[in-house]
């Protein structure tokens, strides 16, 4: 990469976990599109996950994964071993405080700096110009904003729109572990955060109100176990008292033994 680097080519990076979809494929395409060069890393990241998470089952497809990248115009793929990125003990972590208090970050203990610590590493690693972030993590997503921001980092970090399967669902790499009934059932998230966002965009003021209407649908469908809704604002992922700005409307779900996470974006109508 130092030698096309100093050809004065841009280098685009496209971090993921692998099992890779349409979802990535747009990932590519933004990259291939804003970039001289292509790097996607595939790294199942061992920091990110809890002890009780699914690390060991997490879809592992490397020869796909090849495949679709190819496809798609990536030029390099980066699949270190866990060995290759933490050859040993690491004392070193990254904490994006603050953003990482509520929506995933209150519930997955850990999984924040695990992420923000590999994401560092990986650009360190690949120094990109630009790196890439789908919004159906939009905590992470705003994370990695500001860990770069707060470091100093000189990537951009790109926010690419969510990618939906024709019934709303958000494309996910967990959607593998849906069973056919479980999967119709998976749409309801999305329609759920919709119905807020509408309600929102009608006038609705009050968070509380559009967590109740998402919630009402999501306790319809009892395949539906939710795990949290909550109406943040876009930037430090806090909680609004009134929504007067734009917001995020997000949850996370358990279907069976899979969680889901989806978010919608809504503004009041000025
Ligand atoms: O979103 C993901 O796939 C992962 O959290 C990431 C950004 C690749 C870090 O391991």
């Amino acid at each position: 990469l130092d030698v096309l680097r100093n050809s004065r080519k841009s280098i685009g990076l496209v971090p993921t976990l692998g099992a890779l979809h349409h979802g990535h494929g747009s990932l590519f395409e933004r990259a291939r599109a804003g970039c001289d060069v292509v790097v996607v890393s595939i790294f199942v990241n061992p920091l990110q996950f809890g002890p009780n998470e699914d690390y060991l089952r997490y879809p592992r497809s490397l020869d796909q994964d090849a495949a679709l990248c190819a496809e798609k115009g990536v030029d390099f793929i980066f699949a270190p071993e866990t060995t290759e990125m933490y050859p040993e003990t690491s004392f070193t972590f990254v904490d994006v405080t603050r953003l990482d208090q509520h929506l995933c970050g209150a519930h997955r203990p850990g999984h924040f700096r695990g992420v923000a610590t590999v994401v560092l590493k990986l650009l360190n690693i690949v120094q990109p110009d630009r790196a890439y972030f789908g919004e159906k993590d939009y905590q992470q997503f705003s994370i990695i904003r500001r860990m770069v921001h707060d470091l100093d980092l000189r990537s951009e970090i790109v926010a690419v729109p969510t990618v939906r399967e024709s019934d709303g669902l958000a494309a996910s790499s967990r959607n593998a572990y849906l069973s056919a009934e479980q999967r119709k059932a998976a749409s309801v998230l999305f329609q759920a955060l919709e119905a807020a966002r509408r309600l929102v965009e009608a006038g609705e003021r009050q968070p509380s109100k559009a967590v109740a209407a998402v919630r009402r649908i999501l306790d319809n469908e009892p395949e539906i176990r939710v795990q949290y809704v909550e109406v943040v604002d876009p930037v430090e992922v806090q909680p609004v008292a009134v929504i007067d700005g734009p917001v995020r409307i997000a949850g996370a779900v358990h279907i069976g033994n899979t969680r889901l996470i989806d978010n919608v974006a809504a503004a009041p109508k000025s």
